[in-house]
């Protein structure tokens, strides 16, 4: 049985649609990391699903005078549609409103309850008593106690990024009503997180300093140098999961208490549906589980969910938390409100079917180890320069000369040259780069070396000139032509993560699908295509964008944006 991997994304809240940064920071990282373990043939579940509670989607609703019920079915279709147009192959993408949602999650809370883990702790609250409701999370903004920011949240602030309690804010006002909360007392059910503080210490602080990314593991450091508290789990709020135990009736669980659940539950439900056991993919020591976030999610994947499986008792704890930091969009924040943001379902109307040019450019410039910059200007540079005038221009290349001057035919060869030799190991050593730079998380790396092995297919043809060749040395132009196939059909194969329509494309072009290739064949100890073999005619893969398509984004950016 090949090792077993549960990779997840994180939940997307359904309260908008998805934009570039999540796609780099998230999904596209987790998504080639999950095709790239199929194709070493691992059993892998990717899962995912909308993430449906919470202040944000009820003020919402509030604001657009919609029910939550309405908001989240809008948005969870579109970001569902996003996610299937760019080709991110979840195996399970499910919603926290599912029964089998509300059931896992209930049931970890009263088996935590039972275990007696929770503190139950009363003291005084916000609360607004125009709206008649307390207020938690978004329902209250107020000064931030750290930076001051006059715009911070009742549980973060945007602006330092600080995980806040509505109680710190100085001066907090209701989102709801606008006027200035009372106090009042209500009892809520707490995660003791410092009575778990050991446990963190043993299993990151001292065992994944050196195999989790600096990011992370410094922010986990951070947290527990500074001592971690108790943290309310429940909610006084009327959109969310029951409270399932008596003395909590009208109180919701926490949206990031039964958020993360959300992966167990999305777990269940693709198990279900195809007849396996759930079980193996949360409980087995030797499967590996993989959280891919934004560096906003650390805390809740790093120390609260791993405290409550911990707690639970029979659960895995994540191998890694490959988080990554922002990505900014023409030097400023990715921002929903002031509509900063390149929205994928509008990119997909501008640039139809240019699906892994965005994968691609996304990848390239990821905000692996610091926010970075996504501009327009860079979109048309890579594409223009990199998948047109490289990748694409290689594949062509061989693909033309192959129709012309053998019918497209792979032609025959008696034995390689040693300077063939020489490029077919090349690549067979880059395409093991490839793979262990992804198994490190290293995506940028990753795809520097899938763009390499097209540019020293292009530096081979270039070199050699076969059509100088063609009437003075046959002999010679087969070679070249089939050790260039050979190239073609690696970086077909080890396109699938990253390209993956781009992918499809070639093996139809190639005409490979039926010759079953692997990844391992890609590190070319044989051939790939047998001599003999009959390729299609060429198609186009990328084409240039325009100076003025790119000038029109900007326009965009600048006219669509609300001050
Ligand atoms: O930050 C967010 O968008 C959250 N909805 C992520 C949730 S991740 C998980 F725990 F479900
Ligand atoms: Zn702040």
């Amino acid at each position: 049985m090949s090792k077993r991997y549960t990779i997840t994304a994180a939940l997307p809240y359904t309260n908008g649609p998805i934009h570039i940064g999540h796609l780099a920071g998230v999904y596209v990282p987790a998504d080639i990391y999950a095709r790239y373990l199929r194709n070493r043939g691992k059993n892998v579940a990717f899962i995912c699903g909308s993430d449906e509670h919470g202040v944000a989607i009820a003020l919402k609703a509030k604001m657009e005078n919609k029910t939550p019920q309405e908001i989240i079915d809008y948005y969870d279709k579109l970001i569902r549609d996003s996610f299937n147009s760019f080709g991110i192959s979840f195996d399970n993408y499910s919603r926290t409103s599912r029964k089998i949602h509300y059931q896992t999650s209930q049931e970890i809370f009263k088996d935590l309850n039972k275990k007696k883990v929770f503190q139950e702790i009363v003291s005084e609250q916000l609360y607004d008593s125009e709206a008649k409701q307390f207020l938690a999370d978004r329902y209250v903004v107020g000064i931030c106690p750290i930076c001051k920011n006059s715009e911070a949240y009742g549980d973060q602030c945007e602006s330092c990024g600080s995980s806040l309690s509505a109680t710190e804010l100085i001066n907090p006002q209701s989102t709801l009503s606008g006027s200035k909360p009372k106090m009042r007392n209500t009892k809520h059910w707490y995660l003791p997180l410092d009575k778990f503080e050991n446990f963190i210490n043993e299993w990151i602080i001292k065992s994944h300093k050196s195999d989790w990314k600096q990011n992370v593991y410094g922010q986990v450091k951070s947290w527990i140098d500074n001592g971690l508290k108790p943290r309310a789990v429940t909610r006084d709020l009327d959109w969310g999961i029951p409270v399932p135990i008596a003395g909590a009736e009208g109180k919701v669980l926490y949206v990031w208490f039964d958020a993360p659940i959300g992966y167990i539950s999305s777990t269940k439900e693709w198990a279900y549906n195809n007849g396996i056991d759930w079980e193996p993919y949360w409980k087995d020591k030797e499967t590996e589980l993989i959280h891919f976030i934004g560096k906003d999610n650390i805390v809740f994947h790093c120390i609260i969910f791993p405290i409550m499986l911990h707690a639970s008792g029979s659960y895995i704890l994540p191998k890694n938390v490959p988080a990554n930091e922002f990505l900014n969009l023409e030097g400023e924040k990715i921002s929903t409100s002031k509509n900063w943001a390149v929205w994928l379902h509008d990119y997909l109307e501008e640039f139809p079917n240019q699906q892994d040019v965005l994968r691609y450019v996304l990848t390239s410039n990821a905000p692996e180890t610091k926010d970075n910059d996504f501009t327009w200007e860079e979109f048309q540079s890579r594409n223009n320069n990199e998948l047109v005038a490289i990748y694409g221009n290689f594949i062509n290349r061989v693909v033309v000369l192959t129709n012309k001057y053998y019918e497209g035919i792979i032609p025959e060869i008696k034995s390689r040259s040693p300077e063939d030799e020489k490029i077919i190991d090349q690549i067979g050593i880059i395409t093991k780069k490839i793979g262990s730079s992804i198994e490190k998380y290293k995506f940028r790396e990753a795809c520097q070396n899938l763009m390499q092995i097209a540019r020293i297919g292009n530096k081979y043809l270039a070199e050699n000139e076969p059509w100088k060749l063609i009437d003075k040395n046959p002999k010679r132009v087969s070679e070249i032509i089939n050790t260039a196939l050979q190239i073609t059909a690696c970086l077909a194969l080890v396109s699938e993560p990253f390209l993956p329509f781009t992918y499809e494309k070639l093996i139809s072009i190639l005409n490979i699908k039926s010759l079953k290739l692997t990844w391992s064949d890609a590190f070319m100890k044989n051939d790939l295509i047998p001599s003999g073999h009959q390729i299609n005619e060429a198609k186009l893969l990328f084409k240039k964008v325009e100076d003025i398509e790119i000038e029109n984004q900007r326009l965009k950016l600048a006219n669509n944006k609300k001050r």
